[in-house]
Formats: structure tokens, C-alpha cells, sequence
């Protein structure tokens, strides 16, 4: 059976085993999905090892830069992002790395959750590897502006400089914005420490303006309650993230695009 791990240190909790084994049942694509501990100081020899059999393999924290030097070839947006969370072993033994975190994010804000991102201003908030991952597929939908705001701001405008070549992309920090904008995504990890981004609520316009977490919780994460509190149109967390972006690795790995609504259900019934 062709196999396929998760890398990650730890992975005792990741939901990826879950998931693709769902998608294999429901596609019926025979494969073994399985988690793989990598030792913090040798990613690569774990990898390399596996890759004598396996045929692709998930990359979750902290070796996500480790995968992308890994990689023999890279997909464009794997480039634009940095990282690698998905590599694929190709017919001739080399491996491809993509990332589809972007893609995951833009599939559910826009398939899921039927939002237009085309001419709309995008406030993004944070500048790690999540925000790094997300601005090529999200530029790709063409938003009117997309704005950077971190806490240290130097690295939003980095960000910004490395991908104004794509669309209008510009930085800031948190409490220099104060008009209503059409979409804001967390992607700080402020919501790990029940923290929250200070930032104004006027930069929600009631009934219109969409909010998106990229962290999920059981309850509400600490942003999509400030969300809903303010008023804002829509407040979702980052599950179906998760989810679209295993259906995109899925997708590379066997060709075949699973249906993520079922996943997603199982997966906020097991949350609850
Ligand atoms: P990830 O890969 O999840 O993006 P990261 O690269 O460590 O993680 O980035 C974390 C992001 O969350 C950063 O933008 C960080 O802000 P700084 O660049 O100023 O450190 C942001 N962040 C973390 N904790 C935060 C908090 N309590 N309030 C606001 N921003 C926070």
C-alpha cells in the first residue's frame, strides 16, 4: 500500500492521519497515512529514510524551512512562501515540495464560505510563516488592497516589499488603521496565549465586514469573538483551513480532489 506520514516534533495531536484517512475511504484510494516523529536535529536523514518507500509526505512545525531546502524542485507558491508542508515523490525518485496552507485558506474563504475576495481591502494581521504562505493565493484573487499589520512592523514591510511584485500590498502596524475594511484574517499566533491583536474595532463595519481566525478552538478563538461582539458579518475559525489544505495535498499526492464538507462535519462534531 503506498504510504504517506506527517512530519512533525511533536505529532501526537495531529488531526492530518484523520483526515486523509477519511479522504481515502471516501475516494477509495488505497494508502497508509500514518504520523512520523522527526528528531528536532535531523529532519532531513528521517525524511530521506522514509522517502525510500513512501510516496508523500505532510510537514508541520518546525520543519517546514527544512522540507522547502529538502525539495528538489518546488512549486511556484511553494517559492513566493518559504516552506514546504507538502512533498511528493515523484516517477523518477525526485521529490516536488508545494505548499497548500494558501490555498487551503483561500478554498474555504471562497468555496466554503462563498466569499468574493476580488476588489475587496484585506487586512491580514501578523507576519510570521502563516501570513508568508497566504499572500500569493490570496493576491491571486485580486483584492482591491491587501495590508499587512504586525505588532513589529519592519517585518510586515519586508513581507510586503518580497511580494508587491504580485498586487497592492502594503504594511502596518496594528493601531494606525482605523477605516472599515471587507476582510480581516488573523494569522498572528495571539489567540495560543488567549491573546488578542490590539486593534480598532471601527475596522469593522457592522453586518458587512468578514472575519477569519486561522486558528481554531472548541469554543470561539479570542478574535472571533471580538469579531462577532463588533458586529462583524461573518466570524469564522481556520478548521475548514485544515481541511482544504489536506484535500489540496490529496489532490497533488493521487489526483483525485476529495469532498471536504463531510471531513470538516466529523471533524467540529469531534471538536465539540
Ligand atoms: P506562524 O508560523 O504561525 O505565522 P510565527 O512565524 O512565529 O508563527 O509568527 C507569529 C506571528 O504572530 C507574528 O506575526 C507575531 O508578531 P511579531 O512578529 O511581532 O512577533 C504574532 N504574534 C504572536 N503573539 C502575538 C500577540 N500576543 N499579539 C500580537 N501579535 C502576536
Amino acid at each position: 500500500m503506498d504510504r504517506y506520514v506527517v512530519f512533525g516534533n511533536p505529532i501526537g495531536h495531529s488531526k492530518s492521519p484523520l483526515i486523509h484517512r477519511m479522504f481515502a475511504e471516501q475516494t477509495g484510494e488505497l494508502l497508509d497515512y500514518s504520523t512520523m516523529l522527526a528528531p528536532l536535529e535531523d529532519f532531513t536523514g528521517c525524511a530521506r529514510e522514509f522517502f525510500h518507500q513512501g510516496r508523500g509526505a505532510n510537514v508541520t512545525v518546525p520543519f517546514k524551512e527544512d522540507a522547502y531546502r529538502l525539495a528538489d524542485t518546488l512549486t511556484e507558491r511553494a517559492k513566493r512562501a518559504g516552506a514546504v508542508n507538502t512533498l511528493s515523490k515523484l516517477a523518477d525518485g525526485t521529490l516536488l515540495g508545494d505548499n497548500t496552507d494558501g490555498a487551503g485558506l483561500v478554498r474555504d474563504l471562497t468555496v466554503n464560505a462563498g466569499l468574493s475576495l476580488n476588489g475587496k481591502r484585506i487586512l491580514l494581521l501578523g507576519a510570521g510563516g502563516a501570513v508568508r504562505g497566504a499572500l500569493e493565493p490570496l493576491l491571486a484573487e485580486r483584492p482591491s488592497s491587501l495590508i499587512i499589520a504586525n505588532r513589529t512592523v519592519e517585518k510586515a514591510e519586508l513581507l510586503a516589499e518580497s511580494f508587491d511584485d504580485l498586487g497592492p500590498v502594503s504594511a502596518s502596524g496594528f493601531d494606525w488603521l482605523r477605516e472599515p475594511v471587507g476582510v480581516i484574517i488573523n494569522a498572528t499566533s495571539a489567540s495560543l496565549s488567549g491573546d488578542l491583536p490590539p486593534i480598532a474595532s471601527s475596522l469593522i463595519e457592522p453586518g458587512r465586514t468578514f472575519c477569519y481566525d486561522m486558528m481554531y478552538a472548541r469554543e470561539s478563538t479570542p478574535f472571533c469573538h471580538w469579531a462577532t461582539q463588533h458586529g462583524a458579518a461573518v466570524s469564522m475559525d481556520g478548521l475548514g483551513m485544515l481541511v482544504e489544505q489536506a484535500a489540496e495535498a490529496f489532490f497533488l499526492w493521487r489526483g483525485v480532489r476529495p469532498a471536504s464538507a463531510p471531513v470538516l462535519a466529523e471533524l467540529r462534531r469531534q471538536l465539540a
